[in-house]
């Protein structure tokens, strides 16, 4: 059978997709028996060239070239950001097409009213490609685990934020030294604040947990914290405490609540998502009959992110030609669980107070904390400086983040701490 397809976008994914739809193509014919037919690519610049070669006649500067095209069956839009991809992907829709995009952003912010009008044409939207770019993650939410009560999942799904703490961990880089890096490797996104303020991975979350745990999306509930805060002796202290500092999107469920969040997060460095570098992505997800399972790769890039985009488009494909069932792929409109307002949440935390070297200084802290049912689990001065600041680190057992607050703003008023306390949750078994 004959599928028609119309790329929007022909930038790095859009090529990527390309290329493997006309050197995997045969293969796709053999396995599926479907002829993934590119009938148009339509992109403002159609004269670069990109390394693949395509009969003139099917590219187009005009986006409606495909969306007024009887003959597509499916567009895929790939050109990121919120207008004018909300418009074409709705116009599909309108016109009766199945879409794919990668485009979480729009997904997370907008998605309410794409999964709506998809829902009531009896459409599909495949997203694959928008969460964590190769690793077949939605596929596993939506399809492999469906036997499972999600308890919880845990992302490194923005691969410049962990390069750049790679580098700064490895190579002792500083933050912008390290995010420079990034940029001229061109791993950050157009705008690099969505990567280092955790803004895309509060995004990819949002997509995931809706899937985990069957919420609404939830994207502007998600307490979110970027990276760009760091220092490089924060890195270096928690590796001497035996953690690794991550990026990490959460989502928990613990009886009818949920938990979102992204922020720094130290973890122990036997995790096996401590040893997740560079660029790579990973996910772990814990289901109540599977148990722990982690899937790792290629967060970006041209061919890992075609491949998604891909194996969306043979998916939906099949259920055009009637070889499957259309999988879940809506998105509730709403739930009966709570999301967990982040003052609630619990965890351990990591405080690097400055304080100044003398007798009864850690005695003012540790009962500014004890009077806020904080817990310490151990401190340690670094350096020797008498009457001058030096770091005092402290490491908490789990105490409520409200409680925290709190404390680190009595804390912060003693005339012995000087300048910003650093604050970094830790996640790990007591
Ligand atoms: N900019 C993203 C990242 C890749 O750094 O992971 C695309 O989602």
């Amino acid at each position: 059978m004959n599928i028609n397809v119309g790329i929007i976008g022909f930038g790095t994914v859009g090529t990527g997709t390309v290329k493997i739809l006309l050197q995997n193509g045969p293969l796709i014919k053999e396995r599926t028996g479907l002829n993934i037919n590119i009938k148009r690519v339509a992109d403002l610049d159609i004269t670069r060239d990109r390394g693949v070669s395509l009969p003139s006649e099917v590219l187009t500067t005009r986006a409606e070239d495909i969306l007024m095209d009887p003959e597509i069956d499916i567009v895929v839009e790939l050109i990121g950001g919120i207008h004018p991809a909300k418009e074409f992907i709705m116009e599909a829709l309108e016109r009766g097409k199945h879409v794919v995009t990668a485009n979480k952003a729009l997904l997370a912010t907008e998605g309410e009213d794409i999964f709506r009008k998809a829902k009531q044409r009896g459409l599909l939207i495949g997203f694959e490609a928008s969460v964590a770019g190769g690793i077949p993650i939605i596929k596993v939410l939506r399809e492999a685990l469906v036997a499972n009560n999600i308890l919880s999942v845990y992302g490194i799904i923005n691969g410049t934020s962990n390069y750049i703490l790679t580098k700064m961990s490895e190579d002792s880089m500083d933050f912008h030294e390290a995010l420079q890096r990034a940029q001229e490797k061109g791993y950050a996104e157009a705008d690099p604040t969505f990567d280092i303020e955790g803004i895309d991975s509060a995004h990819k979350l949002t997509l995931l947990a809706s899937l985990a745990f069957g919420i609404p999306l939830a994207y502007n509930s998600i307490y979110t914290e970027g990276i760009s805060h760091l220092k490089a002796e924060d890195i270096t202290f928690a590796e001497e405490l035996g953690y690794k500092i991550k990026l990490l999107a959460i989502a928990k469920k613990v009886d009818r609540e949920v938990e979102l969040r992204v922020h720094p997060t130290m973890i122990p460095q036997g995790y096996l998502l401590s040893k997740v570098d560079g660029v790579l992505n990973a996910v772990y997800v814990v289901g109540d009959a599977v148990g722990e399972t982690l899937y790792y790769g290629r967060g970006a890039g041209a061919l890992p992110t075609g491949s998604a985009v891909v194996a969306d488009i043979v998916d939906i494909a099949s259920v055009i030609a009637g070889r499957c069932m259309p999988p879940r792929s809506h998105i509730p409109e709403t739930t009966d669980l709570r999301i967990k307002p982040h003052e609630e949440v619990e965890c351990m935390y990591y405080f690097r107070f400055s304080a100044i070297d003398k007798p009864g200084v850690l005695s003012k802290i540790s009962g500014i904390l004890g009077a806020h049912e904080i817990s310490i689990a151990s401190v340690i001065q670094k350096g020797r400086r008498v009457g001058k600041a030096v770091p005092l680190v402290l490491l908490t057992h789990r105490a409520r983040e409200a409680d925290v607050q709190k404390a680190l703003r009595e804390i912060n008023q003693l005339d012995v701490v000087e300048g910003e306390t650093v604050l970094i949750r830790v996640e790990s078994e007591e």
